[in-house]
């Protein structure tokens, strides 16, 4: 399966593409810890990302559809993927779709995750995420690492991210509503967007998603 997993900030997009991608067996593709990885590993790409993602922007195309072009390429998606963070404006949806349509193949699903802006918030201040692996993702009240400060995954410290201090939130939540809700009508023109009610506990948010894909129980 292609499906691509579209939200704002802090809806749970990573939370549930780590269950999603696990039960459909296919690689979940994140273009936010993509560049997260690149930060930690001091590369030209990472340093670029930063400025942006510091500020709430989002990286320049030119950089980021590369990106996510060459991490489809990859073996491990020839299958089929989850993407997460991707596309996020009609200009990276375009190119998506150019690039499937090279390869004779094309999406089956574009999930949205809907969540209250005040429940959004809520969840990035508290979310910590791991320090090694940023696809680790706990939250201060809702997901608690079993020892403080630990990631219960791979032993990693957890830290706040440098974006989800409350002006950069604002910032990226109405970057969300200007460049990004607009591939929502842009997917439901090709008949491809499922609402998925994204309140709730993690596992019912995923059973539903689970449903809409047609793998529920
Ligand atoms: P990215 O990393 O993609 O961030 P985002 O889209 O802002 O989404 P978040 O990671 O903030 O939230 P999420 O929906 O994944 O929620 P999570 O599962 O963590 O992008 C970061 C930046 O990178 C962008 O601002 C931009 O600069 C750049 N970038 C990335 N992709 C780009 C692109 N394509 N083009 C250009 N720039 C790009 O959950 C949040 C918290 O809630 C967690 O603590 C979790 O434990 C908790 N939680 C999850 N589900 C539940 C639940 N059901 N109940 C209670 N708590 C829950």
């Amino acid at each position: 399966m292609r499906i691509v997993l579209v939200g704002p900030p802090g809806a749970g997009k990573g939370t549930q593409a780590a269950y999603l991608a696990r039960n459909l067996e296919i690689p979940h593709i994140s273009t936010g810890d993509l560049f997260r990885a690149n930060i930690s590993q001091g590369t030209p790409l990472g340093v670029e990302a930063k400025s942006y993602m510091d500020a709430g922007n989002l990286v320049p195309d030119s950089v980021t559809i590369r990106m996510a072009e060459d991490r489809m390429e990859q073996a491990d998606a020839a299958g089929g993927f989850l993407l997460d963070g991707f596309p996020r404006n009609l200009g990276q949806a375009e190119a998506l779709d150019t690039y499937l349509k090279g390869k004779g193949i094309s999406l089956d699903a574009v999930l949205d995750l809907e969540v209250p802006e005040d429940e959004v918030v809520k969840r990035i201040a508290g979310r910590r995420i791991c320090r090694k692996n940023s696809a680790h993702v706990f939250h201060a009240e809702y997901s608690k690492p079993k020892t403080e400060g630990v990631c219960d995954v791979c032993g990693g410290e957890l830290y706040q991210r440098d974006d989800d201090h409350e002006d950069t939130v604002r910032k990226r939540l109405e970057v969300y509503h200007s460049e990004t809700e607009p591939i929502i009508d842009y997917y439901k023109a090709q008949e491809l967007v499922v609402t998925i009610p994204a309140l709730g506990k993690v596992e019912e948010v995923t059973q539903r998603a689970m449903s809409a894909l047609g793998r529920g129980e």
